[in-house]
């Protein structure tokens, strides 16, 4: 099946039995929290979980528009309103901007019906009542003046495109700086869109083809293949829905991070079980994808003890077997056994410029200063691995992210200190672009035996891989 050219129906559309004036108050609340810096996930735990989807369908709308809100509510509102207040105003001027732009049948409401719902929300909440007049009077005067306003917003925008203001200057400065004003502009529109749903089919149970046709298409659900074992889906759904999930026939995994293992084994001895390391592991991903591809050794780390449940879950669901221990990879006199890695993983954390399509609050979570620490953090875990690696081992680091200082930079810097590290060929920075799903995989000549043969949609990633001299 061919990859449709239209972008998915909004799930948030299809509110069901839901006014959308009740949504529209548990997205105020959950936007008031992340403006305040909690995580979008976190925010949404609070949220009944009936109203979930609906409700983080509109999150993730009202983030990636977050700048344009911001700018509009400016314009205005005179005076900065309290955080609730803010938060619903923000929301609703970036829904109504979307649905003004976009057409009725594609979203299941126009900017009229989304302006009466809020003001409908907020005369409906105990702390937003007595706001309703100001509310209703703000997003009139939005809808009589918005030619106009859509006119500022262009004319405030960076390079007259009002997407280059959903992500802070800092942000925006960075990325020109690390790939040119175009690039940074198509990955920044890119990280705008909502991610498709992925999957990894695990090759011990069957292949990607055939679990596809006799899988997943009987079930109902469809798809297209893309890479060695990935499947995109058609339509995001319940994982409950997958036939074979909780057995373990296929995970949910993005097509980027469904390189690793392949790109770490496949410059690895073939015809032996290896001693792996999984430096960064949770919550076991790549861990499992290793082990689908072979009977290998793995010791799974990670810093965070609950996240190291996250491990086990995946490993149990798989019935895969590795060692799983909750430390600090760099502090390697608290776990190393003195045995030397034939291969060693290390997903390092990262600030994950590169997964914003499915984190819309990471841009504005992040601070600038953040790069720098998490680089330093990276820097760390390498230099304190690399001595672990057998000679002739490999290492192969990734991060999440698009920034150069965690990629090529973080590399070139451990390369000119490294004498008997040698770069091997890997995809260096995969940059997502805009719409096509066209990407920089092919140009990176990654193709090979990874099973990358076409245009592919993933997320934004950087891999690099490292041989020890013999
Ligand atoms: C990008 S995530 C790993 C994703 C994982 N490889 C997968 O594919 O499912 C990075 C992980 O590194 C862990 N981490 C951060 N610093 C660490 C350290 N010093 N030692 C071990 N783990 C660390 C974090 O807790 C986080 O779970």
């Amino acid at each position: 099946m061919k990859k449709p050219e239209s972008v998915p129906p909004n799930p948030a559309a299809s509110h069901g039995d839901t006014p959308l004036w009740h949504q529209l108050q548990q997205v105020a609340a959950v936007m008031q929290k992340v403006e305040a810096g909690a995580s979008a996930t976190t925010a949404l735990e609070a949220v009944p979980a009936a109203l979930r989807p609906g409700v983080q369908a509109l999150v993730f709308e009202t983030l990636r528009g977050l700048g344009v809100g911001r700018l509009l509510c400016s314009q205005l509102v005179q005076r900065r309103p309290a955080p609730l207040l803010q938060a619903l105003l923000h929301s609703a001027l970036v829904l109504a901007w979307q649905a003004g732009a976009q057409r009725e049948d594609s979203r299941g409401y126009t900017d009229f019906t989304l302006v009466n719902q809020a003001v409908e929300a907020a005369k409906r909440h105990p702390k937003l009542r007595h706001s309703a007049a100001m509310v209703n009077a703000v997003l009139r005067r939005y809808l009589r003046e918005q030619a106009a306003l859509r006119q500022a917003v262009q004319q405030a925008s960076p390079q007259g495109d009002p997407a280059l203001l959903n992500v802070p200057d800092w942000w925006l400065q960075r990325l020109q700086r690390d790939h040119g004003p175009d690039v940074a502009a198509a990955l920044i529109r890119h990280g705008q869109q909502a991610a498709p749903m992925t999957l990894r089919v695990n090759a011990r149970h069957m292949t990607a083809d055939a679990y596809l046709e006799q899988q997943l298409r009987p079930a109902g659900l469809d798809g297209w293949r893309q890479g060695a074992y990935g499947i995109v889906l058609q339509r995001p759904c319940p994982v409950q829905q997958l036939p074979g999930f909780a057995e373990g026939w296929v995970s949910v995994q993005d097509m980027a991070a469904q390189l690793a293992a392949p790109l770490l084994l496949q410059a690895l001895p073939q015809d032996r079980p290896l001693r792996l390391l999984d430096a960064c592991a949770a919550p076991g991903g790549k861990t499992a994808h290793l082990l689908e591809l072979g009977d290998h050794a793995v010791l799974a780390l990670d810093q965070d003890p609950q996240r190291c449940e996250r491990i086990h879950d995946t490993l149990q669901r798989l019935q895969l077997p590795a060692e799983v221990r909750a430390v600090d990879a760099a502090q390697v006199d608290s776990w190393w056994d003195g045995s030397l890695f034939d291969g060693m993983l290390l997903d390092a954390p990262c600030t994950a410029s590169g997964i914003v399509r499915r984190h819309p609050d990471v841009p504005w979570l992040r601070r600038a200063s953040d790069v720098a620490q998490l680089a330093a953090a990276q820097a760390r875990l390498l230099q304190a691995l690399w001595p672990l690696l057998k000679p002739g081992g490999r290492l192969l680091y990734c991060t999440c992210s698009v920034f150069r200082e965690e990629g090529d930079g973080q590399i070139g810097a451990f390369l000119s200190c490294h004498s008997d590290a040698v770069r091997l060929p890997a995809p260096g920075h995969l940059l997502p672009m805009e719409g096509t799903g066209a990407s920089s995989l092919m140009d990176n000549g990654v193709a090979g035996d990874t099973g990358v043969t076409g245009l592919m949609d993933h997320d934004g990633f950087f891999y690099a891989l490292l041989a020890k001299r013999d």
